[in-house]
């Protein structure tokens, strides 16, 4: 702590100083700046690079093993200020040891920042990324992420990496279950609100985290969905697909970015001077810091880029990589590269420059150890505020896929009801792939949550493993294709039953990083198991539970009732049955298209017409000899125990922007919420326009009988795009606006815009 002091009144002198040369200087720094500035004055090309320095902790790993670095050396390193952060370090007592070596032994004394993967919630989790999108409301996801920082920092953490704003379209890629899916209009918002929510208004505050956009830039679009694959993009989608969150989290204000494992046009994002330099920082003026993602900056050589580690550490820092993330490559080989003119030591200086702005921002300077407090430590992990947000998240995320007959909501009382499958019991899966702080085992099971409702006959079968043997991180899962052998157990209860709920789908470490599948089928013979339970009892809901969007196609056709479930976090349980049983009435709608099979993937409502668009000739048009072009549930749909009806669409022309109007009523039984969904196309373009974009939503709740008509204005910034020179551009004509429940709507009208 004495250090601390120390440095403290170092950065008052200098600030001191800097003032009053300020006075008289043209270029007015701020504060913020004064103070950073002050400690760049006293430190050494090699504290500097230091700063630029993330290592890894001893306890957990989210990468493979660096082999070239060990224990003691990363000490010795800590000891002279040449580390700037360290990730995976958790819990207030291990922060506290590492940050006191840094403040006590440096000679500088420099706090560390310290970064964990704080997803989806720390050791509570909430539903993963792309379920809590499938909830369209903001607000709700807004405050996940404050709940997630508030746990998290009381573990001692003060930087998450999230929110993942990659937009994807490929079902195969594992990683879609840590986004907000296919749109980059819900996906901008998405990514604003959790921004907003780890950050909170003021970073100083200890119940926030500094978050991180990443991936920067097209993660999502690797090639096949295979993760880690190449991104080969055009400019249209770079600049309207894939760029506008990455924007929309910059101007709200996020305090670093992650560059990327994949190369995009050929260039890797981790060396990519163009997304790093020309657009990040140079259009868009960003001023926070980008870490590398893990080992990304050696894996240059690999990419074919980098020659060596030397060539990889001039490539990452020269294109604007401020941090190296696991690469060992800075502190190894920066120092070199300067003195021999390669990189500039400006470079250096503004990197160090970006991540000290960040800890002083935090308020390390002031205290290391504000984060390291045991008793908000025990008081706020795990705690009845923390689960009761993540059941409120958890039913707000479920989407209502198929209800014939009205199976749903199952009756309360006098009913025998049979649970099959795996996922039923399993207390695992549900909190998904990125749950490293989180117990095992520690989710409420769909049969913990049924067994809550006591008035009916409950009877459990597993029916068939979904895997053999470990199903834990970061063992490769031995899918099971062959075990039948409890599928009796699952018929003899469904024969007696009067409805069969079947928990089906994936289990945790299915999605997730380096979980790409190739088959979006249910797994192993969990299909073969549904098929066989409905020879005997047609009266089933499927309870899907998993991290992507998965070609039911059978299930629909056939089963009357279908929950898309996700994994719900750490209250799944209890959510789903309070959805089944009517107790909560669903509202989410998909954030990502459903294929009918594998082979139309990628697919997305917002595609481009072609010039054959079909169905016009016998063959030559744009589809399949084998399959419809139409998906089995489209972006943005999602069905509720009530209906609504929408009527009244109007559009009018009002001071260069389009006002659209539509009345919504409720027209079923129960109150409900819908989103209302607003949709353009925009005719004629000197660049062709997708033959749908979103451009509005609004989350209503109407009770039986009740109308509202609701109102959205499209300003130029959603009647708008970029060229092909990433030039936002307004071009008047005909547009179509829609309006509706889901993309798929046809309530459509058409308007002149001037
Ligand atoms: C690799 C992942 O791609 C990234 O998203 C994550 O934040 C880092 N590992 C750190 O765990």
């Amino acid at each position: 702590m004495r250090k601390i002091l120390i440095l403290n009144l170092v950065i008052v002198f200098f600030f001191g100083c800097n003032q009053q040369t300020a006075t008289t200087s043209t270029k007015k720094l701020n504060d913020l700046d004064q103070k950073v500035d002050s400690l760049l004055n006293i430190m050494t090309l090699e504290e500097k690079i230091g700063q630029m320095n993330q290592y890894n902790g001893f306890w957990d790993v989210t990468g493979p093993v660096p082999s070239n670095g060990d224990a003691a050396k990363k000490y010795e390193h800590l000891k002279k200020g040449l580390v700037g952060s360290m990730l995976n370090v958790r819990g207030v007592e291990n922060v506290r040891k590492v940050q006191k070596i840094a403040v006590e032994e440096s000679r500088l004394g420099i706090p560390l920042i310290i970064g964990f993967d704080v997803i989806h919630g720390y050791e509570t989790q909430s539903p993963i990324p792309l379920a809590e999108s499938a909830s369209w409301d903001l607000k709700a996801i807004k405050k996940s992420a404050q709940m997630a920082a508030k746990e998290a920092a009381a573990a001692g953490i003060n930087w998450t990496f999230a929110p993942m704003v990659d937009i994807s379209r490929d079902a195969r890629w594992g990683r879609v279950m840590e986004g907000a899916g296919e749109d980059p209009f819900l996906g901008s918002k998405i990514g604003v609100a959790r921004v907003e929510g780890f950050q909170g208004k003021d970073l100083s505050n200890p119940y926030t985290l500094a978050a991180c956009a990443k991936h920067f830039a097209a993660y999502g679009f690797a090639e096949s969905g295979k993760d880690y694959n190449t991104a080969d993009v055009g400019l249209s989608t770079l600049y309207n697909t894939i760029l506008p969150p990455f924007k929309s989290a910059h101007e709200a204000g996020v305090k670093t970015f992650m560059n990327s494992f994949n190369e995009l046009n050929g260039i890797p994002a981790t060396g990519d001077k163009f997304l790093q330099r020309d657009i990040l920082k140079g259009k868009w003026h960003y001023e926070g810091f980008v870490v590398s993602d893990w080992g990304s900056i050696m894996e240059m050589i690999p990419h074919g880029y980098a020659k060596d580690k030397k060539h990889a550490a001039e490539l990452a820092a020269n294109s604007g990589s401020d941090m190296d993330m696991e690469s060992y490559a800075y502190v190894n080989e920066l120092a070199s590269l300067v003195k021999e003119g390669k990189v500039s030591e400006e470079l250096i200086t503004d990197s160090a420059r970006r991540i000290l702005r960040v800890k002083f921002e935090l308020g390390l300077f002031e205290d290391p150890y504000k984060y390291c407090n045991s008793d908000r430590e025990k008081t706020v992990i795990g705690s009845k505020e923390m689960h009761d947000a993540a059941l409120d998240m958890a039913k707000k995320s479920i989407v209502l896929l198929k209800n014939s007959n009205n199976i749903l909501p199952l009756k309360k009382s006098g009913q025998k009801i049979a649970l099959i499958g795996a996922l039923a019991s399993d207390k695992n899966s549900p909190l998904g792939n990125w749950r490293l702080a989180a117990k095992d085992n520690s989710a409420i099971s769909v049969l913990e949550g049924m067994q809550a409702y006591k008035d009916n006959e409950l009877s459990y079968a597993e029916g068939a493993a979904v895997y053999l043997g470990e199903t834990n991180f970061p063992s490769e899962l031995v899918l099971n294709t062959t075990d039948k052998s409890k599928f009796n157990e699952a018929i003899a209860i469904a024969k007696k039953a009067d409805v069969v709920v079947m928990v089906l789908g994936e289990v945790g470490y299915q999605s997730g990083e380096a979980r790409s599948r190739a088959d979006l089928g249910l797994p192993g013979v969990q299909q073969e198991l549904l098929e066989t339970v409905y020879k005997v009892n047609k009266n089933i809901v499927l309870v899907l539970n998993n991290g992507r969007p998965l070609t039911i196609t059978w299930a629909d056709e056939n089963i009357p009732g279908i929950v898309e479930a996700w994994q719900l976090g750490s209250q799944s349980g209890n959510a789903i049955a309070q959805v089944l049983y009517g107790d909560y009435n669903p509202s989410g709608k998909l954030p990502m298209t459903f294929p009918r099979s594998v082979g139309q993937v990628p697919i997305y409502y917002n595609y481009k017409n072609t010039g054959r668009p079909g169905p016009k000739r016998e063959v030559f048009w744009s589809h399949y000899q084998d399959e419809t072009n139409k998906p089995l549930y489209p972006f943005g749909y999602g069905l509720s125990y009530t209906s609504f009806d929408y009527k009244d669409l109007k559009v009018s022309n009002s001071s260069g922007n389009i006002n659209v109007s539509v009345e919504i009523t409720n027209t079923g039984q129960v109150k409900g919420k819908e989103v209302v969904q607003v949709y353009i196309r925009d005719i004629i373009a000197s660049v062709t326009r997708p033959v749908k974009e979103l451009k509005g939503f609004e989350l209503i709740e109407l009770t039986p009988s009740e109308s509202k008509t609701i109102t959205f204005q499209l300003t130029k910034k959603e009647l708008g795009f970029y060229n092909n020179q990433g030039d936002f551009i307004v071009e008047p004509g005909e547009f179509q606006i829609f309006i509706g429940g889901s993309s798929d709507t046809n309530l459509k009208t058409t308007i002149d815009y001037k």
